[in-house]
C-alpha cells in the first residue's frame, strides 16, 4: 500500500481531466431529450472499466437508462465486492444562479465545481480510480464487479427488475457504495441509515376555466386557496404530520439509542449559518439530527396554478397542483404511505373542488448493521486514511434502491461516501472537494484489502 500515496500523487491530473470527459456529458435521467447523452456515457463509462482494468465490461440495456456492468476476477476463493454508483445526475436549473456553466467543470478553491462533481460522478470515478491502482499494482485482494445505472435520480425504476433477471452475475458478498456525506474532512463518518420515499403529485379542479376573480371571487372555490389550505393541515402546531396512521410502522428508537446519536458533532448554528436561516425547524422534542435521521417529514417540492406571469391578472384559476415528498423511516413503507396519502388528501377536500392523487415514485429505507466484517473493514480503512475512527450516522436522504437489493439479491450495502453536505448536490453550484476526491480513492483499496483480510 505504500505504493497508493505515490500513486495518487503521480496521476492527480489525469484522473480530473477523465473524470471532467465524464462530467461534460449532460446525463440528466428526468429529461428526455438527454437520452442521447445517457447512451454516451454508458459507453464512456464501459470504456473507463476496460481501461482500469477491467476483465469484461458492457452496456446492458434495460426497461429505462442503460446499466453499465463490468468485472474483474481475481481467485475463485475470493470475496466479492460490488461496486453500485449512478452516471445520472439532477436537473441544473435555475442556470443563472450558477458561478460557472454546470457541464463546464472547473477547479476553483480547491474544489471541483459541477453537475454530478460529487453526486455521483466524482464519487463513483473514486471507486474506478482505487480499482485501476489495485490492479496495476497486482494488489486486488477480492473479485470486483461494477453495476452503474443510469435512473437513480428518478428514482430507479428499473433496477430493481434488472437485479432479478441478472442475479446470478451480480452474486457478491458485499454492495460497496459511495454516494453520501460525511461530517467534516477532520470528522469522517460512515452512513448506517437511509429513509424512504413517497412522492406523490395532487392536482386540485375548481371552476371548468379561470374566471373573472371579480365577477367570481367570493363564490366559488378557488382551487389555489383550497389547496394551501389543505397542505397547511397536513402538519400541525407540532409539526408533525396529521395523516392517520402515518406513524405507524415508525420504529422508536431507545433513550440509549438517541444518546448515542446525539454524540456525532453537530453544531446547530453553523448549519443555521450554511443555509441562512435564523432559526431551525422541525417536530417538537426532537433534535435536528433526529428529525432528518429517525423521523418521517413531508415537504412540498413545488406548487404552482393560476396566473405566475409578469404583473397582475385577476382570474380565479381553474387549477392547482403541488408535488409533495414524504421522507419515510425504515421500517415504514411506501406503498402503504402512497395510500394513506391519498385517501386522507381526498377526504379533507371541501365540496367545489375534485382531487386527482398520483404517486410518482417510491422506495423504501435502509438501515446497515454495524457488527458486520464489511463494516469493520470500511471503519478501520476510514481510520487509516483519515487518522480518525469514523461515527456510524443516519442520512436523511434516499438511495431506495438499497432496500431492493437486500430484498432481491439478499446482499447488504455500505454506504462509505465522502461528500459533504455543503457541497450543494442538487442545487446550482454542486462541488466536491479535490481532497475528498483523492482520498476517497485512497481509502478504497484499504476496504477491499481490510475485507479480503477479515473473511473467517
Ligand atoms: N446521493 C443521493 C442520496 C444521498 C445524498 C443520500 C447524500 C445521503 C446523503 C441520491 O443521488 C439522491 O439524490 N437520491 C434521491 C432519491 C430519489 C430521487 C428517489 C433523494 O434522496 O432525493
Ligand atoms: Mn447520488
Ligand atoms: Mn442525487
Amino acid at each position: 500500500m505504500d505504493q497508493l500515496k505515490q500513486f495518487i500523487e503521480d496521476n492527480k491530473q489525469r484522473f480530473l481531466d477523465e473524470l471532467f470527459e465524464l462530467i461534460r456529458v449532460p446525463s440528466i435521467s428526468a429529461k428526455p431529450e438527454n437520452k442521447p447523452d445517457m447512451i454516451k456515457m454508458a459507453g464512456l463509462l464501459r470504456d473507463a472499466l476496460l481501461e482500469a482494468g477491467a476483465d469484461k465490461a458492457r452496456v446492458m440495456e434495460t426497461r429505462g437508462q442503460p446499466v453499465v456492468f463490468g468485472s474483474r476476477l481475481a481467485g475463485q476463493d475470493l470475496p466479492t465486492v460490488l461496486i453500485y454508483g449512478h452516471y445520472d445526475v439532477q436537473p441544473v436549473e435555475p442556470l443563472e444562479l450558477w458561478d460557472s456553466q454546470p457541464f463546464e467543470p472547473e477547479i476553483r478553491d480547491g474544489k471541483i465545481w459541477a453537475r454530478g462533481a460529487d453526486d455521483d460522478k466524482g464519487q463513483l470515478y473514486m471507486h474506478i480510480k482505487a480499482f485501476e491502482f489495485m490492479v496495476k499494482t497486482g494488489q486486488l485482494p477480492c473479485n470486483v464487479k461494477f453495476m452503474i445505472e443510469g435512473e437513480e435520480e428518478v428514482g430507479s425504476p428499473s433496477l430493481k427488475e434488472f437485479c432479478r433477471k441478472n442475479q446470478e452475475l451480480l452474486k457478491a458478498d458485499i454492495i460497496l457504495v459511495s454516494d453520501t456525506t460525511m461530517i467534516g474532512t477532520e470528522i469522517p463518518s460512515i452512513t448506517v441509515g437511509l429513509r424512504g420515499l413517497s412522492y406523490m403529485e395532487v392536482e386540485v379542479t375548481g371552476p371548468n376555466r379561470d374566471l373573472h376573480s371579480g365577477l367570481f371571487g367570493g363564490a366559488v372555490a378557488n382551487p389555489v386557496n383550497v389547496l394551501c389550505k389543505m397542505i397547511a393541515s397536513l402538519t400541525n402546531d407540532k409539526n408533525e404530520i396529521t395523516i392517520a396512521g402515518f406513524y405507524d410502522d415508525v420504529l422508536v428508537l431507545s433513550r440509549e439509542e438517541r444518546d448515542e446519536m446525539a454524540k456525532a458533532p453537530f453544531d446547530v448554528e453553523t448549519y443555521k449559518k450554511e443555509i441562512d436561516v435564523d432559526a431551525v425547524a422541525g417536530e417538537e422534542s426532537y433534535t435536528t439530527l433526529e428529525r432528518t435521521g429517525i423521523r418521517p417529514s413531508l415537504d412540498v417540492n413545488g406548487i404552482w396554478g393560476g396566473y405566475t406571469g409578469e404583473g397582475a391578472k385577476t382570474i380565479l384559476p381553474s387549477k392547482a397542483f403541488a408535488k409533495i415528498s414524504m421522507r419515510l423511516v425504515p421500517n415504514q413503507h411506501s406503498a402503504r404511505i402512497d395510500k394513506l396519502f391519498e385517501n386522507h388528501f381526498r377526504s379533507i377536500a371541501p365540496k367545489g373542488v375534485r382531487v386527482d392523487v398520483r404517486s410518482l415514485h417510491g422506495g423504501e429505507g435502509y438501515v446497515a448493521p454495524i457488527d458486520t466484517v464489511a463494516y469493520q473493514a470500511a471503519s478501520k480503512a476510514m481510520e487509516q486514511t483519515f487518522g480518525r475512527k469514523p461515527i456510524p450516522t443516519r442520512s436523511g436522504g434516499s438511495i431506495p434502491i438499497i432496500s431492493d437489493f437486500e430484498e432481491v439479491l439478499g446482499i447488504k450495502t455500505i454506504l462509505m461516501g465522502f461528500g459533504l453536505e455543503s457541497d450543494a448536490i442538487h442545487s446550482p453550484n454542486e462541488n466536491y472537494p479535490l481532497e475528498h476526491f483523492y482520498k476517497g480513492i485512497e481509502t478504497i483499496p484499504y476496504f477491499f484489502k481490510n475485507f479480503a483480510e477479515m473473511q473467517d
